[in-house]
């Protein structure tokens, strides 16, 4: 196939961003959205850099993990996201607060081997542990300067000839992905050279992120779950339900843990950390039984409603996106985090919270009734409406009791004719 744009990278910005508009119906104005959010400093951050995508960024609050309150910046597109997590945080913290501990602060990374006599390798493994250490160490001087470094190695047998040789490391407070990454490659080549029978496929980390886990616990009075039509005693019971269901139910269990990465990417986004790198982690975490699970688990404890969770939170405190993008930098001191363990917590903490708060909705009025009040003002948005216009078409919408495409642009019409009657 003759591919049109190959080599797009070899252009200048302004012929990029041409070839760009030509694909576009409204260029004029698409042009002015996506010059007007460029920025220079980008363009050797990622290849062919266009412009910078916006995501709105808010606040939560009432959480309060180990006694600390926190204000949680948080980086999400759906709309009630933010004030679920401040709901749930506010059961919790009337009622102690989360308590919350790291449980291991470890990166993983593996190199994989082909070998037809894996036992000799295993044998080699064992008797060169500590040389192995010392060649993954020597690849990053600087790291035993502020964290532990390459800790241990060991073989795991994947099949009759395929091996994984599983690296530990203390990477201190960064993510830890490039500095696994070369330790990996050192070994890798010293490997090669070392065992003459053995191939070796590939080093990588990775994102099986069991050596970073998080334990989160938190309680709500009963008393405090009850609704106009529910006792809180009902609603704690079907809360403690509904998190059975999530353990017995896969296709529950993954809406369930959707509900938890709401809160927890949109924390971990603001704090400039690799969300991906945290879902993978996550939803291999949720599987490790050999069925997908979910999380949490609500359970009744006399006048209480009482929450629990272990999760892997891989991130980093410095390093990566941190130095890049200046919001994650000041996110981290709107939210007083000081070390990669706090942050670790708090996001770990947001997950049980927004939680609690998806699961008393759920059982209780259902999602719409919350979700929709912002999801309506979204949506007026998407149609068109200013600003300045919204408040007041949404109230024009709330009395025909719809919110389909149709009726906002007709809302909207209806609206700005009558404000050009009155002047
Ligand atoms: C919606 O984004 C998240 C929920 O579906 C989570 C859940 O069902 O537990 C409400």
């Amino acid at each position: 196939m003759n591919l049109k744009y190959n080599g797009f990278y070899k252009h200048d910005y302004l012929t990029r961003l041409d070839l760009v508009l030509g694909r576009i119906n409204n260029a004029e104005n698409s042009k002015v959205i996506i010059d007007g959010n460029y920025d220079s400093k980008f363009k050797n951050i990622i290849e062919n850099y266009l412009t910078n995508y916006q995501l709105p960024e808010g606040i939560a609050t009432n959480l309060v993990v180990n006694d600390r309150e926190y204000m949680v910046p948080m980086v999400t597109e759906e709309p009630s996201v933010i004030a679920a997590c401040s709901n749930g945080s506010k059961l919790l913290s009337d009622n102690g607060g989360i308590s919350a501990t790291v449980i291991s602060n470890l990166v993983d990374g593996q190199i994989i081997l082909k070998s037809k006599t894996p036992e000799t390798v295993e044998q080699y493994v064992t008797e060169n542990q500590a040389n192995l250490v010392k060649v993954a160490n020597l690849s990053h001087p600087s790291i035993k300067n502020y964290a532990r470094g390459a800790l241990s190695v060991a073989t795991r047998r994947l099949d009759g000839q395929y091996m994984s040789l599983d690296v530990t490391v203390d990477a201190g407070e960064a993510m830890g992905a490039n500095i696994v990454n070369s330790m990996l490659e050192a070994v890798k080549s010293y490997l090669q050279d070392e065992l003459a029978n053995v191939e070796v496929l590939m080093a990588i980390l990775t994102n099986d992120s069991h050596h970073a886990l998080v334990k989160v616990k938190g309680k709500t009075s009963l008393n405090q779950l009850s609704t106009r039509s529910m006792s809180g005693k009902i609603v704690g019971q079907k809360i403690s339900e509904a998190s059975y269901i999530a353990k017995i139910d896969a296709v529950r269990a993954t809406t369930h843990n959707k509900g938890i990465m709401n809160g927890i990417d949109a924390a971990a986004i603001a704090l400039g950390n690799d969300w991906r790198a945290l879902e993978s982690a996550v939803h291999s975490f949720a599987v490790k039984d050999g069925r997908y699970q979910g999380l949490t688990d609500w359970q009744i404890d006399d006048e209480y409603l009482v929450g629990e969770m272990t999760i892997p939170i891989p991130i980093g405190f410095i390093g990566g996106a941190t130095r890049v993008l200046p919001l994650a930098k000041i996110n981290q001191e709107i939210a007083q985090v000081s070390d990669s363990e706090q942050e670790m917590m708090l996001i770990a903490s947001v997950g049980l919270a927004q939680n609690l708060a998806a699961l008393k909705a759920l059982v209780t009025e259902g999602i719409q009734r919350g979700h929709m009040g912002l999801a309506v003002k979204s949506a007026v948005i998407a149609n068109g409406a200013t600003p300045d216009e919204v408040e007041k078409v949404v109230k024009m919408l709330a009395k025909t009791g719809q919110h389909d495409s149709e009726t906002i642009k007709k809302v909207i019409n209806n609206f700005r004719k009558e404000s050009n009657k009155h002047g």
